[in-house]
């Protein structure tokens, strides 16, 4: 079986059981506690703290996704037969639409019959503090002739993810893999908490649980190690979604490699702080431990994912991979002579993990304290002298960004004015050349949607309207329709940009922090550049000012 029949055999099993299929949402979230999506959970968040907005969004209780991820917490252990940065959850989620017995009910059908796999033991929730021993899915699984059923602890209680969230008791599905060895399959979530605060708080014990009033239902399956066992493989590697890599520098370059096409693919760009800067250590990882360059890595992968999903690097894994072989022999052999590591990072381009990885290969200790000392002084000294430093976390304000913005909000509003009232912003990127809006569409646009769309957004221009800001309570802006991005979260009082036709009614209203210009017409002439699929149900459209 490939890897595209389990995940249409999985989204159809789900679908003919009444469940929306959902597309995978970016890797980059709108949730800012988190640099990536690591969960396909993630865009399901919100639902469970509000399950009736689940029948308004889906028009159903039931959801279930094929979401990318990326989790780079192992980043180290990368190589062995288990470990990835990139990989792709099957997950299906209810808000209230079923419990505890028919989400375990599910899971075995589906690994049992659909797949046709056996169920080596599964686990439970053994209780702890207030969160109750799940009695419950012990029963169901031993109502549905499963011998091997163990209670387990902390392993097996789930989130949450980010800063807070819904997170609860586990039940987790093991099958043998070729070997004879158990691997981990399927993890079954039953959101019962909501929790103010991280999970290491809660470890911790800094924070309490409180009780949703509807029971969450979320569980994740890894397509690659699903596969494995499926396709009856020793590992990953030798799966359909892998080109075969046997030795950990073949397997570390694919892995890393993969993630940083899926993750420029959704937006990113290598930069030094932040989500950019994971990038940028994957790359310069690669590159490391490639012996060739990475151009042909790019196109196998490509080549892997051709019809599932639209790779795209645009060439910057190799303007990176360039960048970087230029300072690694220099730096190796600055390495070899012992230059402090702080010289290394900010003179040589050398990452701390990559000096931190020689040192370790080479039984060399290195005063990571002394390094972390430097490098916060050396980040305060220049985040007063050019602001740019930060820039990825700050907004950009120069002129043209500011145009294409309001443009933005203009273009959104036409899309659902021409084309579908119901076209929703999935993810939005601005530079001072373009603006880039993805949203959820189902089909390409046609030659004639785009034009009306570009004429309508022209003539908005042409009218020369309003763009006011107002401050007001979440729950009024929610409540008048303010556009918002699905999934994002939100303080108490948020800011709404109306662009105002000339009787004063809202033509536009977003959530948004600005800043955009006061009148439309400083805009000047709106073109589309380009309309395509970024992924299953997402369209993305560029567009200029000139
Ligand atoms: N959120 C859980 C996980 O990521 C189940 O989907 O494992």
């Amino acid at each position: 079986m490939t890897s595209d029949e389990i995940r249409s055999r999985f989204l159809n099993f789900f679908e003919k059981r009444r469940h929306k299929i959902v597309p995978s949402s970016s890797l980059i979230p709108n949730d800012p506690s988190v640099l990536f999506t690591t969960a396909g959970m993630q865009q399901m968040k919100p639902y469970y703290t509000a399950p009736e907005n689940a029948l308004r969004d889906f028009g159903t209780k039931n959801t279930a996704s094929v979401q990318k991820c990326i989790r780079t917490v192992d980043i180290d252990e990368v190589g062995d037969s288990t470990h990835l940065t990139f990989f792709e959850m099957l997950g299906n989620f209810s808000f209230g639409g079923y419990g505890k017995r028919e989400a375990i009910t599910l899971a075995h059908e589906f690994i049992t019959k659909e797949l046709g796999l056996e169920i080596s033991y599964v686990t439970f929730y053994k209780g702890k503090g207030v969160v109750d021993r799940d009695e419950e899915s012990k029963d169901v699984w031993a109502l549905l002739g499963v011998r091997d059923i163990r209670a387990d602890g902390d392993d097996v209680f789930w989130g949450p993810t980010g800063d807070s969230g819904p997170c609860g008791p586990t039940t987790e599905i093991y099958c043998k893999n070729t070997d004879g060895q158990d691997v981990e399959i399927w993890n079954v979530v039953f959101n019962q908490y909501f929790c103010e605060a991280s999970r290491e708080q809660l470890d911790k014990g800094n924070t309490t649980l409180k009780k949703l009033d509807v029971l969450g239902i979320d569980t994740g399956m890894g397509l690659e190690r699903l596969a494995a066992t499926v396709q009856n493989k020793k590992n990953v590697y030798e799966t359909d979604l892998f080109g075969n890599e046997q030795s950990r520098e073949e397997r570390i370059v694919a892995d890393h490699v993969k993630a940083a096409l899926f993750m420029i693919s959704d937006g990113s760009t290598p930069e030094n702080t932040g989500r950019g800067y994971i990038l940028r250590r994957l790359i310069r990882r690669a590159v490391r431990f490639s012996k060739q360059p990475l151009k042909q890595e790019i196109e196998k992968i490509k080549k892997i994912y051709q019809g599932v999903y639209a790779l795209d690097d645009k060439g910057e894994i190799e303007k990176e991979e360039n960048r970087f072989r230029e300072t690694l022999s220099k730096g190796l052999k600055e390495f070899e002579k012992g230059t402090d590591p702080f010289i290394l990072a900010t003179t040589y381009g050398f990452p701390i993990e990559l000096t931190l990885e020689l040192a370790k290969e080479k039984g060399r200790n290195i005063d990571l304290e002394d390094f972390n000392k430097k490098i916060v002084k050396h980040q305060k000294l220049s985040q007063t002298s050019s602001a740019g430093m930060f820039k990825g976390g700050l907004a950009n304000h120069d002129e043209k960004t500011i145009k294409l913005h309001t443009a933005h909000h203009l273009l959104l509003a036409g899309l659902q004015h021409v084309v579908d009232k119901n076209i929703k912003q999935r993810g939005s990127n601005i530079t001072e050349e373009r603006l880039r809006i993805d949203f959820l569409f189902d089909r390409k646009l046609t030659d004639e949607e785009k034009k009306k769309v570009e004429d309508w957004v022209n003539e908005k221009i042409k009218l020369g309207l309003n763009v006011v800001r107002k401050e007001m309570p979440l729950k009024e802006a929610e409540k008048i329709g303010a556009e918002m991005e699905f999934g994002a979260k939100y303080p108490d009082t948020v800011s709404v940009y109306f662009i105002e036709d000339k009787g004063g009614r809202a033509i536009s209203k977003e959530f948004c922090g600005g800043p955009h210009v006061s009148n439309t017409k400083e805009l000047g002439q709106f073109k589309i550049q380009k309309e395509e699929a970024v992924a299953k149900g997402i369209r993305r459209i560029k567009a200029v000012l000139l």
